[in-house]
């Protein structure tokens, strides 16, 4: 049904990727699918699974599968939940409100951006509880103080701080086509004329722009403190790449970690995440959940993080595809096939629940 919608013959994520392509503006779909610089982490993420092998269990019982999870309290069916993206309108009408619905219907969590063109009071009407709150620190700490109380009144369930984006990675797609936000789509978390939009700026990105004026550049270890000491809910430090940074969230405070180099938009020739996952969880010792996310497409790279020690993952990309070509219903069949994609996995690996995701599943690396 869905798929009749969107088209009857789209089987994974990457024949999506070409029809969002085809459907998207180019400035959109640059934005959203580009990376920083010459766009090597962008590429390593999605290699990096492909160079790790399985070695799958035989004569598992795998008649019944079972791939819910708890996190923070929180019962999800799939360990896989919304990255937080910006600008959900400008894929879709129905921008993050969609995306939430989606992500409710399969009983998961999203993660909401702080530049969200849908406010955060609708979106976590629209998620039915499910839900965190991402936070960029404006230099203005009132700012940042409002929009924590508001997610805390809001329903929101933890709030994940991004350490990654100081100032924005140099993405050449978007210098090239000088990103603008079209008049209609506005930044709703910030009714202020210089927070809703970016500044008009010649052969850049307005976005680029628009984070240099307004994000603190000097956040370090004790803002994090002071954020985890603001608010009763559990704070995520996303962004982490180094065993030495976990230690460092685990001692500000933070209730988990968010392995991530941002989907390679920051800074280019990072490693993949996934090739940072297993220092970081060694690093966390199991004291708080470890996520991650970047270059997550199919079904065995979801076994592959968790087999490593990530307690679920977060998948950016290929839901703006699907909200582009269908708004929440988009949503809901990538979130089908993922679905579909992890079952079959897991029932061939051998692994009936998650917690039979471990380590041996992986084949040694060279
Ligand atoms: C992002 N990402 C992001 N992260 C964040 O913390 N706050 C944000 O507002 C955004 N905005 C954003 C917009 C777009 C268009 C993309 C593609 C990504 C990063 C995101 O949360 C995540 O780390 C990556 O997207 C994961 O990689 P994949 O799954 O896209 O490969
Ligand atoms: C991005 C920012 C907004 O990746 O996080 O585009």
């Amino acid at each position: 049904m869905r798929k009749a919608k969107v088209d009857p013959h789209v089987q994974c994520i990457a024949e999506l990727e070409a029809l969002a392509g085809e459907r998207l503006a180019k400035s959109v779909f640059d934005y959203y699918a580009g990376g920083a610089g010459d766009e090597l982490t962008l590429k390593d993420n999605v290699l990096a699974f492909d160079r790790i092998r399985l070695r799958p269990r035989m004569l598992v019982d795998v008649s019944d599968i079972d791939m819910s999870t708890n996190l923070f309290g929180c019962q999800i069916e799939m360990p896989i939940l919304v990255a937080p993206m910006a600008f959900q309108r400008l894929a879709h009408e129905e921008g993050e409100i969609g995306m939430a619905g989606a992500a409710a219907k399969h009983k998961t969590i999203m993660v909401a951006s702080t530049l969200s063109t849908c406010t955060l009071e609708e979106i976590a009407e629209s998620a039915k509880d499910r839900i965190w709150f991402q936070l960029y620190v404006y230099k203005d700490r009132d700012i940042t103080l409002e929009l924590v109380k508001r997610a805390e009144k809001a329903g929101y369930r933890a709030i994940v701080v991004t350490v990654d984006s100081p100032v924005l990675g140099r993405r050449l797609r978007d210098m090239h086509n000088q990103f603008q936000l079209p008049d209609h789509v506005k930044i709703s978390n910030l009714r202020d004329r210089f927070l809703e939009q970016f500044p008009v700026v010649d052969h850049q990105s307005g976005l680029a722009a628009y984070i240099a004026s307004l994000y603190d550049r000097s956040l370090s270890w004790k803002d994090l403190q002071w954020i985890v000491e603001l608010t009763e809910l559990p704070v995520l430090v996303k962004g982490v790449l180094r065993g030495d940074d976990a230690e460092s969230a685990l001692h500000a405070g933070a209730a988990g970690i968010v392995v991530s180099n941002h989907g390679g938009r920051q800074l280019d020739t990072t490693i993949a995440s996934i090739d940072a996952l297993s220092e970081v969880v060694q690093a966390v010792q199991g004291k708080i959940p470890v996520l991650v996310d970047g270059g997550i497409r199919r079904g065995t790279d979801v076994i592959k993080a968790l087999a490593i020690g990530a307690a679920a993952v977060l998948v950016g990309r290929p839901l703006l595809w699907g909200l582009s070509l269908g708004g929440a219903d988009g949503v809901e069949l990538v979130l089908d096939i993922f679905k579909d994609e992890l079952a079959n996995a897991m029932q061939l690996a051998g692994a009936a629940d998650i917690k039979a995701l471990t380590p041996d599943l992986l084949a040694a690396r060279s």
